[in-house]
């Protein structure tokens, strides 16, 4: 059984790289992996990566969420291969083309994650896009949609909510990763613009292989001490699996 610290990705969602660095000294051994977004990676590009890998046994994930055409997408994700990141992100909402694009970037060296909708969306929000009613009345339907494009397409994973881990691992197979973002510890009660959203234990329960826990970390009085709380919870929910 892995580590409940492996479960815990800490996203790097911060303004400069001494504030990324800040956070990775105080917790890379608690957590087992920082994930790089937009924010820090314009601020800083891939010097940031090497830095992280360069500082210990820790693994990156970087999350630029790629979505244009199949021939750019394929291009910047054989940049990204060469970075020594363990996963890279593309968007599942236009083109199956644009998946296949982003794993044959990949070349194998990057495992790649579709971002099948993303947690911060409502049923709400999928109406007021023009989603017909089979998909906006019921978020999963959509995402079950670009999973199984993500499956199809070479995808190693998808990312989703922890509401949605378990559909996805029964109809895709327990080897297709879950990275579930949305995730509100119960003591903290807030959502903030997070929409569907699970405890930890509930995503480990629905099978989730990784954790996006940004804010209920970060603006924890004691970061590191809330990791360790997270953590006792992740041990538990996976000691009933
Ligand atoms: O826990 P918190 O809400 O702060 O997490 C925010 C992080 O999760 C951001 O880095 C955001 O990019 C990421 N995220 C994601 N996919 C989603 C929703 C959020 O990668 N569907």
């Amino acid at each position: 059984m892995r580590p409940a610290k492996d479960y815990i990705v800490f996203p790097l969602d911060v303004p400069s790289m001494a504030a990324a660095k800040k956070y990775v000294a105080l917790l890379s051994d608690v957590v087992g992996m920082f994930k790089v977004g937009l924010e820090l990676f314009v601020r800083s590009g891939p010097q940031i990566i090497k830095w992280i890998k360069s500082s210990g046994d820790t693994q990156v994930f970087l999350d630029l969420k790629l979505h244009d055409i199949p021939e750019t997408v394929k291009r910047t994700m054989r940049s990204i291969s060469d970075l020594g990141v363990t996963f890279a992100t593309v968007h599942c909402g236009e083109t199956k083309q644009m998946l296949e694009a982003a794993v044959a970037g990949s070349g194998g060296d990057v495992g790649v994650l579709g971002v099948t909708v993303l947690t911060s969306v409502s049923d709400t929000d999928l109406h007021t896009a023009g989603f017909r009613e089979e998909f906006h009345s019921d978020a999963s339907k959509l995402v079950m949609k670009r999973a199984a494009m993500a499956k199809d397409s070479g995808c190693m994973g998808v990312v989703c909510s922890g509401l949605e881990v378990q559909m996805i691992k029964d109809a895709f197979g327990k080897d297709f990763i879950g990275v579930t973002p949305g995730i509100r510890p119960a003591i903290d009660g807030v959502p903030d613009d997070q929409q569907r959203v699970t405890t930890p234990a509930q995503a480990i329960l629905n099978g989730a292989d990784y954790l996006v826990i940004g804010r209920p970390i970060r603006e924890a009085k004691d970061p590191r001490s809330a990791v360790i709380q997270i953590t006792a919870e992740i041990k538990q929910a996976l000691k009933r699996i």
